[in-house]
């Protein structure tokens, strides 16, 4: 279904030959783990796109200290997420994964669009509002301007498809509105569109503990989520111990509203049998959480499997991950370099 939704985006044979010449580019920061959240609502979608595009994955460090990381864990923390992401399915030669703090056009155009977007557009998103709580003071000014690091991050690419879950959305509007700003303060039509690409039924996997709050690697409770690396027997007790209701499943999707809970385990199941909820609810609606939820967790544990074990193997030859993300930087600086040199030059920087 992941697959068939994005070929469905490029059905006719004159699209497929426009769109296999279009950029990918995504992000994942390296906080933490990497989750189920992060599996279903983006990497697995990488996946899928790797065959008719032409795909770049970055590991954003340098959006991972808009809030406070331990500089003792940070480097391995970004070489765990890489090797997470090899290990899910892409492919490191055919495509570019590399870690963001070591292609430097992306901090140079994020200072020009940092004087680019506007202070009101900036104020309107809300996973800064999140993020920030209510002690807004105190957060880092880099908190504050990540969106455009990360409009920075895709259009130093000239990339059209970013393929990203549900909550980074209002981000790729910003991102549009920063680059038509550009060209149109600079008379020129230099970056393009970018089109967000939010796929599956599991564009929002919520936390196991509150359905109305996302899963995130961040999280205080590591009860709230799966982490790509968890053991089979922690995977079933989580899932077993996982929020529900006291009715049984209903028998359509209609029936889940209301039901946050309840639509997140039957979301996360339908992604993992790539099908969607109507599907699961006709197999499984009329029964109580107990059986399914026993399914549920016998498709987690074949699933993520062989993923965490591939990881483990990537993480114990650090050199040849450290070669593939050096090749990669290099690769992604390359084109990068180029077009953000444009930029500057647009801007009317000094050349000497
Ligand atoms: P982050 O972990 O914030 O760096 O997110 C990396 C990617 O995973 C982004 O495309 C997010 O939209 C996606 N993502 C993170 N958490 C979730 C979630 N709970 N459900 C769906 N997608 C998610
Ligand atoms: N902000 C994204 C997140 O937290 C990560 C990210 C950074 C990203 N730069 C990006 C995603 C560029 C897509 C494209 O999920």
């Amino acid at each position: 279904m992941i697959a068939s939704a994005i070929n469905g985006l490029t059905a006719t044979g004159t699209a497929r030959k426009t769109t296999a010449m279009q950029r990918i580019f995504s992000g994942i920061q390296p906080s933490g783990i990497p989750t189920l959240g992060n599996y279903l609502g983006a990497i697995r979608n990488w996946v899928a796109l790797q065959h008719d595009h032409d795909c770049i994955y970055c590991v954003v460090d340098l959006h991972a200290i808009t809030v406070w990381q331990d500089p003792k864990l940070l480097a391995q923390q970004t070489r765990e997420l890489a090797a997470s992401i090899i290990a899910c399915g892409i492919d490191p030669t055919a495509h570019i994964v590399f870690h963001q703090s070591a292609v430097a056009a992306h901090v140079r155009l994020a200072w020009i669009f940092n004087c680019v977007a506007r202070l009101g557009w900036l104020n309107r998103m809300t996973q800064f509002k999140d993020k920030a709580g209510p002690d807004r003071e105190n957060v880092s000014a880099g908190l504050y301007v990540y969106p455009n690091l990360m409009a920075a991050d895709i259009l130093a690419y000239h990339a059209t498809r970013v393929p990203v879950g549900d909550d980074q959305r209002q981000h790729l509007e910003l991102a549009n509105d920063i680059a038509q700003k550009f060209n149109h303060d600079y008379g020129i039509d230099f970056f393009p569109a970018i089109e967000p690409l939010i796929l599956g039924p599991a564009a929002r996997v919520m936390s196991l503990r509150d359905g109305m709050k996302k899963m995130s690697k961040s999280d205080a409770s590591d009860q709230s989520r799966i982490n790509l690396s968890d053991a089979p027997d922690a995977i079933a007790l989580k899932i077993r111990r996982a929020k529900t209701d006291p009715a049984p499943l209903p028998g359509e999707p209609a029936g889940l509203e209301g039901r946050p809970e309840a639509r997140n385990l039957v979301g996360i199941y339908a992604a993992l049998r790539d099908t969607d909820p109507g599907d699961v609810l006709r197999e499984h609606g009329g029964k109580g959480f107990g059986a399914f939820k026993e399914a549920l967790a016998a498709l987690l544990i074949e699933t993520l499997r062989p993923i965490a074990a591939e990881t483990r193997r990537l993480l114990n030859d650090p050199e040849t991950l450290d070669a593939i993300l050096r090749d990669g930087a290099a690769r992604a600086a390359a084109i990068a370099e180029p077009i953000v040199a444009e930029a500057e030059r647009l801007v009317g920087f000094l050349r000497v």
